[in-house]
């Protein structure tokens, strides 16, 4: 079974997919974690993630990459954002989202994309959406409890400036597959929210 979890940011669709992964034994794919070594490899790199050459260089970053806590930082994400733009980089990331989808075992991917490019055979779609404002709070209070120095407008405008990014691009922007199930967090907490998707999960099973 392909579980594909597509939402923007802070929506709680990577609670969500951890959740399943460990509620039905799969393993689990954040994809947004590839593009964040990307926009970091790219900055590292002293590139201009704008720049489609630039980027796709970005994309033979070290997989050690991959742990470093910076990756989960808004700068991480306002970059990631910017590289996941150019098809040559969304292209070079498919075949390993791809792989990871069609294991045996089946799996559980999360992203923007999964539902409609990535795995669009996947058996089950959800859309996770929350209302801008849900969001922000959560990521507000999420980076404070990390110690960061944020402010709630910073956040609700680089929220925004992400959205709108994301879904306006041409290549695999972010929209919900046909087929998919849409959950509205907004007024959910946590267990509420994993129980819904749960249950959303075993009525197609
Ligand atoms: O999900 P996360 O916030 O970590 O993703 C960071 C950025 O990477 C997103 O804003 C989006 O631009 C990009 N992304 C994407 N396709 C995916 C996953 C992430 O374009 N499947």
């Amino acid at each position: 079974m392909i579980i594909a979890v597509d939402g923007p940011t802070a929506s709680g669709k990577g609670t969500i997919a951890k959740a399943l992964a460990h509620h039905f034994g799969l393993p689990h794919l954040d994809t947004g974690l590839l593009y964040r070594a990307v926009g970091r490899q790219c900055f590292l790199d002293g590139g201009n993630p704008d720049d489609p050459v630039d980027a796709l260089a970005a994309c033979t970053f070290p997989e050690g990459l991959l742990d470093d806590p910076e990756l989960r930082s808004e700068a991480s994400g306002g970059l990631a954002s910017r590289v996941s733009v150019h098809p040559a980089v969304r292209q070079a990331l498919y075949e390993r989202q791809h792989a990871f989808a069609v294991q045996p075992d089946g799996a559980v991917l999360d992203g923007r994309d999964i539902g409609t490019v990535i795995a669009p055979e996947a058996e089950v779609k959800l859309f996770v959406v929350a209302s801008v404002e849900a969001r922000a709070q959560r990521r507000f209070l999420e980076m404070q409890a990390h110690g960061r120095d944020v402010t709630l407008e910073a956040i609700t405008a680089d929220l925004a400036a992400r959205d709108e990014r994301d879904r306006g691009r041409k290549d695999a922007p972010l929209i919900a597959a046909a087929d998919a199930i849409e959950i509205d967090t907004s007024e959910l907490k946590r267990e509420e929210a994993i129980a819904a998707a749960i249950a959303a999960v075993d009525a197609l099973r």
